[in-house]
C-alpha cells in the first residue's frame, strides 16, 4: 500500500490522520456586525468584545460572519486563483519564487520536515517588503522582498491587492477586538504593524491517493499574531483541541462565506499565555481538490516580540524572553524551504522555564 509514493511526503505513523472524522462541535461563530455596521450600540460592542475574548481564550480559533467583505471578491479571487493553478507546471514556474524573493509560486514547502501534498502562491501585503538577510542575530543586513506579477489570468495582481486591503480592514478590526478583550487600549496593537511583513497565501491541495500517508498541511501553528482564513466548501481543516478528550483532531466544517480566525504564537507572546497559539493541519482528499486562501498578519521585521508590560506583574511575570520577528521569519523561511533533520524555530524556545 502506497509504495509508489516519494517519501518526502510520508508523515511519521504518530502524525498520519486516522480515518474518521470528527466534526469539531461548537465552534464559536461570531457575528461581526457591531463593528461593520454604522452606530453600533455600545452594549452590542461590549458582547461581542466578551464573545472574542473567551472564543480566543477557550479555543484560539473561531468562525466569523458579517465581516464586511464582500462576497463577489472573494468569489473573484477564488475564480482567479483556480485559473492560476490550472496552469501547466511549466508557466507555473515562471513566477517561481527565487533567492532575492519568498514570494510566488512554490510547490515544496515542507512543514516539519515533511513534504506538504500542495502548492502556494504568496503575495505580500506590502511591495517592497523590509526583512533582514539572514536569521544570524548579529547580522544588521537587510533585504527588500517583492511581489512577482503572473501575466495569466488576466488581472490577477489586481484581484489580490484588492482582496489585501478587505482582510487588512478585518485583521484591524479583530486585533482591536483582541486588544479590548485583553483590557488594553483598541489601537495597542497598531504601531506594530506600520511596516508589516504580512502576505496573503492561495492554497491549492491537489486529490491525493493517499490520505492516510501524507496532509495537505502537517501540523503546525502559524507564527503571528492571528490568520484570517477562507476556506472552501471541500473541508479538510483540522484543529487540535486544548481540552483533551478521546478525539484530539477536529474537523472545521466549512461555513458559506464565514472566515475562520486563528490565534498564532505571537498573541500567546504578547498575551503571556492568556490567548494560546493552536495546533492546526490540513487532511487531503482522494477525490476532490480543495483551494484554501488564509491571510497572515505579521508585524514589521524589527519588532521585539515579548509579553506586553500591562498583561505582566509580580503574580505573572513574563513567560517569554523577547525575540526579533524578522529573524524568527528568516529562519523558518530558510527551514520551511528544505529538508532539514532538525526542529524549527519555535516559541518554546524562547520560553523561561
Ligand atoms: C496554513 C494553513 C489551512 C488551510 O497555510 O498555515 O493552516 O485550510 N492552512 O489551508
Ligand atoms: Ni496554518
Amino acid at each position: 500500500m502506497g509504495v509508489d509514493i516519494d517519501q518526502a511526503f510520508v508523515q511519521d505513523p504518530q502524525h498520519r490522520p486516522g480515518l474518521s472524522i470528527t466534526q469539531a462541535q461548537g465552534i464559536p461563530l461570531i457575528d461581526l456586525s457591531p463593528v461593520t455596521t454604522t452606530n453600533p450600540c455600545p452594549s452590542s460592542m461590549d458582547a461581542l468584545v466578551k464573545e472574542i475574548g473567551s472564543a480566543c481564550k477557550e479555543w484560539g480559533f473561531f468562525q466569523v460572519i458579517n465581516h464586511g467583505v464582500s462576497i463577489s471578491l472573494r468569489e473573484k479571487l477564488q475564480e482567479a486563483s483556480k485559473k492560476f493553478f490550472a496552469q501547466s507546471l511549466e508557466d507555473k514556474k515562471k513566477v517561481s519564487r527565487d533567492e532575492t524573493s519568498p514570494s510566488g509560486y512554490y510547490d515544496t514547502e515542507h512543514t516539519k520536515n515533511v513534504r506538504d501534498w500542495k502548492e502556494v502562491f504568496d503575495f505580500l501585503t506590502k511591495d517592497p517588503t523590509l526583512v533582514p538577510l539572514t536569521s544570524h542575530e548579529s547580522d544588521d543586513r537587510l533585504v527588500q522582498w517583492t511581489n512577482k506579477s503572473p501575466h495569466y489570468p488576466p488581472g490577477f495582481r489586481d484581484i489580490i491587492k484588492e482582496y489585501i486591503e478587505e482582510m487588512e480592514k478585518l485583521g484591524r478590526k479583530l486585533m482591536e477586538l483582541i486588544a479590548m478583550s485583553l483590557g488594553l487600549e483598541a489601537k495597542r496593537f497598531e504601531e506594530f504593524f506600520k511596516d508589516q511583513t504580512s502576505f496573503i497565501r492561495l492554497n491549492h491541495y491537489p486529490p491525493c491517493p493517499y490520505p492516510h500517508l501524507a496532509l495537505g498541511v502537517g501540523r503546525h501553528k502559524d507564527p503571528g499574531p492571528l490568520t484570517i482564513l477562507a476556506q472552501d466548501d471541500v473541508g479538510g481543516l483540522e484543529v487540535k483541541l486544548k481540552h483533551k478528550t478521546d478525539q484530539e483532531w477536529v474537523r472545521v466544517e466549512p461555513t458559506p462565506n464565514a472566515y475562520i480566525i486563528n490565534v498564532g504564537d505571537i498573541m500567546q507572546v504578547w498575551s503571556n499565555d492568556a490567548y494560546e497559539s493552536v495546533e492546526h493541519r490540513v487532511m487531503v482528499n482522494s477525490e476532490k481538490e480543495r483551494f484554501s486562501t488564509p491571510y497572515f498578519l505579521f508585524p514589521a521585521h524589527d519588532t521585539e516580540v515579548k509579553p506586553l508590560e500591562e498583561l505582566t506583574n509580580e503574580n505573572n511575570p513574563p513567560k517569554y524572553r523577547p525575540y526579533k520577528w524578522g529573524k524568527f521569519l528568516i529562519h523558518r523561511k530558510d527551514s520551511n524551504f528544505q529538508k532539514q533533520n532538525v526542529e524549527n524555530i519555535q516559541i518554546h524556545h524562547f520560553k523561561i522555564a
